[in-house]
């Protein structure tokens, strides 16, 4: 089932998830929480979805990072749910990749972060797993991890940038801004 995306705005963004006990994964509920998010997010033509841009303040996320092998042919393809993920150690070089988030339609901005990851997480089948990721891999848990914590890729921008932005993020907020997926944006 496809799901509405919550945009900026919406203080289920705003909210830190909350992790789930571990034997719950494997529910019935979990399971197919986890195939809408999958749905929603390839019906949006995204890279990654986070629990609460679909309202859910729950410590999930889902990436498959296929679509970037049209532009990126050399691209790590990944593809898998991140449940109660920690990312332990950023490191490297510092990496500037233009940015973009379902729930920010139309805004696409130059964001840095760390290459290389670390980052403890449970599986869609309840697997502790333990991995390192770099490049656009890593990038797309990042920006979802952010998710997480509350925070959206523009809390990263320059204070200039924001400001510039401003007027973008209000239509956004105010619903304004149409997207060609269904979206959640309650009048304010
Ligand atoms: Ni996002």
């Amino acid at each position: 089932m496809i799901l509405p995306i919550y945009v900026y705005g919406e203080p289920v963004l705003r909210k830190s998830a909350e992790d789930i006990d571990e034997k719950e994964i494997l529910t019935p509920d979990f399971q197919q929480l986890i195939a809408d998010m999958f749905e929603t997010m390839y019906h949006a033509g995204g890279v990654g979805l986070a629990g609460p841009q679909v309202g859910k303040s729950t410590s999930l996320f889902v990436i498959d990072t296929e679509p970037f092998k049209e532009t990126y042919p050399k691209v790590q393809i990944y593809k898998g749910a991140f449940i109660n993920p920690v990312i332990t150690e950023e490191w490297g070089e510092d990496f500037v990749f233009a940015e973009g988030c379902l729930s920010l339609p139309q805004i696409n901005e130059d964001v840095t972060r760390k290459s290389q990851i670390h980052i403890e997480y449970y599986d869609e089948n309840g697997q502790f797993r333990e991995e390192d990721f770099s490049g656009l891999v890593a990038r797309v848990i990042q920006h979802e991890y952010d998710h997480l914590e509350g925070k959206v890729f523009v809390d990263r921008l320059s204070p200039i940038k924001k400001m510039v932005l401003k007027r973008q993020l209000n239509e956004i907020a105010t619903g304004k801004t149409c997207a060609a997926y269904k979206t959640v944006c309650k009048p304010r």
